[in-house]
């Protein structure tokens, strides 16, 4: 389907993001111990890879949350009742899931007006691959911080909102993060409007650690090819393959742990900060957090941040929520 664009970018938002890059990464390689942001991994190889590892049959949660979605579109829009809605999706990947929610609310005669919001131009393409043209469904891209593109929408509408933050993405964001991005996303929704949250549930710890540290290589390659970014983008000499990718589960912090360490001393110089930086042998860049979850620490969240939970759906194994959610105010 063609997306019609609402585009915020303005004219000098490169080079202002390009400089907030530089400061994190100046940031979190003068930390002990070092330290990246994982929401740098999404440039154009990242999102790809990316996209590699949510088909790799050792990353259950995409397929999973596939399966919920395909499964409870009907009841979705049931539940929801209403005749037009607006579905938001902050971060909608390829749009497979997504595609899935707009067909149940569409089988319900239910007019859409689906609102992806995503900060990379790139996603948006990818996306308008996978979602089917229908004279009932109406495509908006915004290239946007998710919060910017949430006002945008809000000026232009006063239908319901249905807001989508699928695929455990929330599992970046620690305890204090997760409740700070939902009570903002609270903020910006009305009374009675729904959330639909994506949570990876703690399982096997086997099955954790082959989903972060996959057969054919593609998780070392989405966290090895931060620091290619890095030599891209800010003119660094990072040797790769001086470099170890390491995933692992902390149950103390009930998360996925990636970092990757280095494996014999060096240093690394990154022009755009003129610094050299000293890597001791094993030392190591914490990259990601990826927190999961029980049944009650859902319940939990929702509580603390102005939500009601309507339903918890769930796979047969366990695995994963989706989490229908109706604004209280
Ligand atoms: C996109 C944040 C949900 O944490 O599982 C996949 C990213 N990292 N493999 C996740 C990721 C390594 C993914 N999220």
């Amino acid at each position: 389907m063609k997306i019609s664009k609402i585009d915020y970018k303005s004219d000098n938002i490169d080079a202002i993001n390009k400089e907030q890059f530089a400061i994190d990464v100046l940031t979190g390689l003068s930390a002990s111990p070092k330290t990246l942001q994982a929401k740098y991994f999404y440039d154009d190889t990242g999102s790809k890879i990316f996209q590699q590892i949510t088909q790799h049959e050792d990353y259950y949660p995409t397929r999973t949350e596939f399966e919920i979605l395909n499964t409870i579109k009907h009841e979705l829009a049931e539940l929801i009742g209403e005749q037009e809605i607006d579905i938001i999706e902050l971060g909608a990947g390829d749009g497979h899931k997504s595609q899935l929610i707009i067909d149940g609310f569409v089988d319900h005669n239910c007019k859409v007006n689906y609102y992806p919001i995503d900060i990379s131009e790139e996603a948006m393409l990818m996306l308008e691959d996978n979602i089917c043209d229908h004279p009932n469904v109406e495509c908006h891209g915004i290239v946007a911080e998710y919060f910017e593109g949430l006002r945008l929408v809000r000026e232009k509408s006063t239908n319901k909102q249905l807001v989508l933050f699928l695929g455990s993405n929330i599992g970046n964001f620690d305890r204090v993060q997760n409740q700070g991005f939902l009570r903002r996303l609270w903020m910006s929704m009305n009374a009675g409007d729904y959330a639909l949250v994506g949570f990876d549930l703690k399982k096997d710890v086997d099955i954790l650690t082959r989903a972060y540290n996959d057969s054919s290589g593609l998780t070392k390659d989405f966290n090895l090819n931060l620091l290619t970014r890095i030599n891209n983008e800010l003119g660094a000499n990072f040797v790769v393959d001086n470099f170890q990718h390491f995933g692992i589960y902390s149950p103390l912090l009930g998360a996925m742990e990636s970092y990757v360490i280095a494996s014999k001393p060096q240093n690394v110089y990154i022009s755009a900060l003129k610094r050299q930086f000293h890597f001791d042998a094993f030392e190591p860049i914490h990259l990601e957090y990826s927190f999961k979850f029980l049944k009650t620490d859902i319940d939990f969240i929702s509580q603390h941040t102005g939500f009601e939970v309507i339903k918890h759906f769930s796979d047969p194994r366990d695995y994963f929520i989706d989490s229908l959610w109706q604004v209280n105010k």
